[in-house]
């Protein structure tokens, strides 16, 4: 089935962070085909350079940079070399699996870099130049893990609570400057990661729980973000836009 293409896209100087694989590789795919200026960062540098390779046909080629979001001033550096962008995807995460006894202080410090610290810094770099281009957006990753209050995730799903307060924050403060902040809550998606966790039977349960008797892949969420970019959603901030095949 073709995909929708949005003219307000091309050319467009968009950041996907952790695009290199899973969801992000999506976006970045999404992106490019849309004929947008597409730069990622992940810190998988073999399953970028892969994806860079597939999508040799794009308008604008992809270009991918190393860059370990966990660190501040690299995140700072990254930006400023970068110059304006029109578009931020706040993708990155990791959802490790881990119990109470497994906290630490320096543990919690590292899941709240890598699932939620890193996404206010790349708004802050990247907000002044879209203001300077007449708006933008920053589209933020949630997760339905903490709706559904899952076991294993309890850093994980603080740092996905929190993102949605970021969004809604964050659509105040820079929505004057026509800049749109929004949050996309994947259900559970099928990426290679995933799959470390699930069992066909496991799969299946998932299935059952889904209005939709689908699952859900990459490239749905990835037209979900398509659109919350593109000028045709342009009157969409400060909420979340849920994409779970209706988990009940
Ligand atoms: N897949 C799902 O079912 C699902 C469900 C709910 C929410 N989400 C959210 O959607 C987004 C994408 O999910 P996904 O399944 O593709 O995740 P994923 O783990 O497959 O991919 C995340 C990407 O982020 C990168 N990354 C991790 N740590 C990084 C770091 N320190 N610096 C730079 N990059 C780093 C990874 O290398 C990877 O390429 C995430 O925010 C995730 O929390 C996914």
């Amino acid at each position: 089935m073709p995909s929708a293409i949005y003219p307000s896209l091309a050319g467009k100087r968009v950041v996907v962070t952790g695009g290199a694989s899973g969801i992000g590789a999506a976006l970045v795919a999404g992106f490019a085909r849309q004929g947008a200026e597409t730069i990622f960062v992940d810190i998988l540098d073999p399953e970028a350079k892969d994806l860079i390779a597939g999508l040799a046909d794009a308008a604008i080629a992809p270009k991918f940079h190393h860059l370990d979001l966990r660190d501040l001033k690299a995140v700072e550096d990254f930006f400023r070399a970068m110059g304006p962008i029109d578009i931020l995807v706040n993708n990155a995460a990791s959802d490790d699996r881990h119990t109470l006894e497994d906290i630490t202080p320096d543990y919690w410090d590292d899941r709240i870099a890598v699932n939620l610290r890193h996404m206010l810094f790349a708004a802050k770099a990247a907000a002044p130049g879209m203001i300077g281009r007449g708006g933008g957006a920053i589209i933020n990753f949630g997760s339905l893990s903490w709706h559904l209050g899952l076991a294993d995730l309890t850093l994980y799903e603080i740092a996905k609570a929190g993102i949605e307060g970021l969004t809604r924050s964050l659509a105040r403060e820079l929505g004057p400057d026509n800049v749109r902040v929004t949050c996309i809550i994947p259900g559970n998606v099928k990426t290679e990661r995933q799959m470390r966790w699930y069992t066909p039977e496991g799969e299946k349960e998932i299935v059952a729980q889904q209005a939709l008797k689908t699952r859900i892949l990459p490239e749905h969420v990835a037209s979900l973000a398509l659109f919350l970019a593109s000028d045709d959603g342009r009157m969409c901030t400060s909420h979340n836009y849920w994409i779970d095949a209706g988990w009940r």
